[in-house]
């Protein structure tokens, strides 16, 4: 045989995305406890009550229960939907991937890609996701305010859209969508093509105007919604997250899932974060505190901070490189995106620190 061998390689196309970028841990220094506010994660972890019961006679030799039956009966209780028409994965970005594997058609015979629109900046996933599925990504510039801007995606729709990604809170910037923008918006949006609600932080919403994802997918058969245990439930280390979609689309969904996507100790917490109310509420209300101190904090020095229904705080700095190193002095991690910071809002501890670094890093 002659020739050069070619050793097996990944699909060229997967090399030109951007490497998905993780919030950094924080910086050591000599006698501060490092606090890391760059992920968006619960600082202190599910309550006391979730992690005694935890371990209680688990398990570990078993299997998982493959359905997680008993995660999908309680979250149809709770959310008023059939256990039908929810699918678990591991966290909702496993629930997207998997939910675009049964949407996205794969291109073949010079017929053109399914295209996704989705709001940027958004989160980091959305064009990664989008180009794994074989689609073309449509980003939509956000509005002023950071919200989505929904009429303008509304506009980047055309006959090969398959999906819309809506973000609300959006990440990084903070804002929701109201129930007025969505049902506007739908009302332009054809039959055949799937709006995916992301309300990885819906737990932090406070407006009464919110959208709530779930209600809109009880009015439209073309909506989707993601939801996660990885953020309020303070459960991202175990990664279980859900898709809330038709019985149609769950089915398919099941049929191509990884057989024990979520793990039966990451089953087992989401249940009892779930029933965990009190300890859910204590935490929201913590970061609702949390955000307002901190957002009219960067206020009082001149910054200007977005609204944030979520658990972290978005805004431009004069000065970004100094802000970011000024945080890293105090052993704060913080997460840089474009020119802009995003700081993550822990318990009042964590907030007592954000507050005496923007004190610091504005003088
Ligand atoms: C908007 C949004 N959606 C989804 C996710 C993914 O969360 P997980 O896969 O942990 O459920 C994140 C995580 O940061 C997020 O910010």
């Amino acid at each position: 045989m002659s020739g050069t061998f070619v050793t097996p390689q990944p699909r060229p196309e997967l090399m030109e995305l951007p490497a998905y970028r993780a919030g950094k841990p924080a910086a050591v220094v000599p006698g501060l406890t490092p606090l890391k506010l760059s992920s968006n994660e619960r600082s202190e972890g599910p309550s006391a009550a979730v992690r005694a019961r935890l371990l209680e006679e688990f398990a570990f030799n078993r299997y998982p229960d493959p359905m997680n039956t008993e995660l999908c009966v309680a979250l149809a209780a709770r959310l008023g939907v059939s256990a039908e028409q929810i699918v678990t994965e591991s966290g909702s970005l496993g629930a997207l991937r998997l939910l675009l594997d049964v949407l996205i058609p794969r291109s073949g015979g010079g017929e053109a890609p399914a295209e996704i629109v989705y709001p940027w900046r958004s989160f980091e996933a959305y064009p990664i996701l989008a180009s794994v599925a074989g689609a073309t990504g449509i980003p939509v510039p956000l509005a002023v305010d950071g919200t989505n801007d929904l009429e303008a995606m509304a506009d980047a729709i055309t006959p090969h859209t398959r999906a819309v990604f809506v973000c609300t809170p959006n990440n990084p910037t903070g804002p929701i969508i109201t129930r007025e923008q969505f049902a506007d918006f739908m009302r332009r949006v054809p039959a055949n093509v799937l709006v995916i609600v992301d309300e990885a932080y819906t737990e932090y919403v406070d407006d009464p105007e919110a959208l709530d994802g779930i209600v809109a997918f009880s009015e439209h058969s073309n909506i989707a919604v993601l939801r996660t245990f990885s953020k309020a439930h303070g459960l991202a280390g175990l990664r279980v997250g859900y898709a809330v979609v038709s019985r149609e689309l769950a089915d398919a969904m099941w049929r191509i899932r990884p057989t024990f996507a979520v793990t039966a100790l990451a089953e087992r917490a989401a249940v009892l974060a779930l029933a965990d109310t009190e300890g859910l509420a204590a935490h929201v209300a913590e970061v609702q505190h949390g955000r307002r101190a901190i957002i009219n904090a960067l206020r009082d020095v001149g910054e200007h901070p977005l609204e944030s229904q979520s658990n972290f705080v978005w805004f431009v700095p004069r000065d970004p490189d100094s802000f970011e190193a000024c945080a890293a002095r105090a052993a704060i991690s913080v997460r840089r995106l474009d020119g802009g910071i995003r700081i993550t809002v822990g318990d009042a501890a964590a907030t007592e620190r954000v507050l005496a670094l923007i004190a610091d890093a504005e003088h």
